[in-house]
């Protein structure tokens, strides 16, 4: 088999790419206001069906993310869920929810907590409801009817994002927790309509924080890719 032939961009790619991981723990640190100018015009860039761009990026900070995490736990503790976008455990398939449990293994036990100990799980969850300290929230909204094809346009923005901020040095988590909280979002941040996907806290990685250092696997290339013809 021949190797790859590199361009001028195939090692950058490699590295931001890789280099991409999902922080659950952050300093304090603002981001200064420039680069997060730089960093959301670049996710802008993002490909949709049509050039539709069907994303709406409500960005959360200082003051108003204080109140949000507040109104969250609040949320949490009444168990006042509102999902835009349905969950539910069965929509996984056998192979895909042995890599959830491999994943979820990993992080708990990196945390010091045992599998059957759902207590801590759950404190855990609601802790994260504070952005795992990040000083900021990016929350990504799907306008229009809501459906499939403009959920995913909204995922490629999402993953356009992650890597802008990478390329910036600034450490990110996606947070599919913070989006059964939809309805206390909304109210917070003062908007109406579009569903919302997901949350991503972001700002400077905690480097201290074992958490940080859990790493996860990819699936094989064969299990997941067939090349035709
Ligand atoms: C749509 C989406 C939702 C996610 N939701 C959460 C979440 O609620 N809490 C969390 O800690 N991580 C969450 N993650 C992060 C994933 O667990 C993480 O991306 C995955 O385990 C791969 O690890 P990596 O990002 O470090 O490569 C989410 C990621 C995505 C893409």
């Amino acid at each position: 088999m021949s190797r790859p032939v590199p361009t001028e961009l195939s090692g950058c790619a490699e590295k931001l790419i890789r280099g991409r991981h999902a922080t659950r723990a952050f300093r304090p640190d603002a981001v200064p206001a420039d680069t997060l100018r730089a960093i959301f015009s670049l996710a802008g860039a993002a490909p949709s069906n049509s050039n539709t761009q069907p994303w709406r990026v409500e960005v959360v900070s200082g003051a108003a993310r204080k109140r949000l995490a507040k109104a969250l736990q609040a949320a949490h503790a009444e168990q006042r869920t509102s999902v835009d976008f349905p969950y539910s455990e069965d929509m996984y398939a056998q192979v895909h929810r042995a890599r959830r449990s491999a994943f979820g293994a990993g992080l708990y036990g990196a945390l010091g907590i045992g599998p059957d100990d759902r207590a801590a799980r759950a404190a855990y969850d609601a802790q994260s409801l504070e952005f795992y300290g990040a000083p900021h929230a990016a929350f990504l909204f799907v306008h229009g009817d809501g459906a499939a094809r403009l959920a995913a346009d909204v995922g490629a923005y999402m993953q356009t994002l992650l890597l802008a901020m990478t390329a910036y040095g600034v450490d990110s988590c996606p947070q599919g927790l913070l989006s059964f909280y939809a309805d206390t979002v909304r109210d917070e941040v003062g908007v109406t309509g579009g569903k919302l996907l997901v949350g991503i806290s972001f700002g400077y990685a905690d480097e201290s924080a074992p958490v940080n250092r859990v790493t996860t696997e990819r699936a094989a290339l064969e299990t997941t890719t067939a090349f035709h013809g």
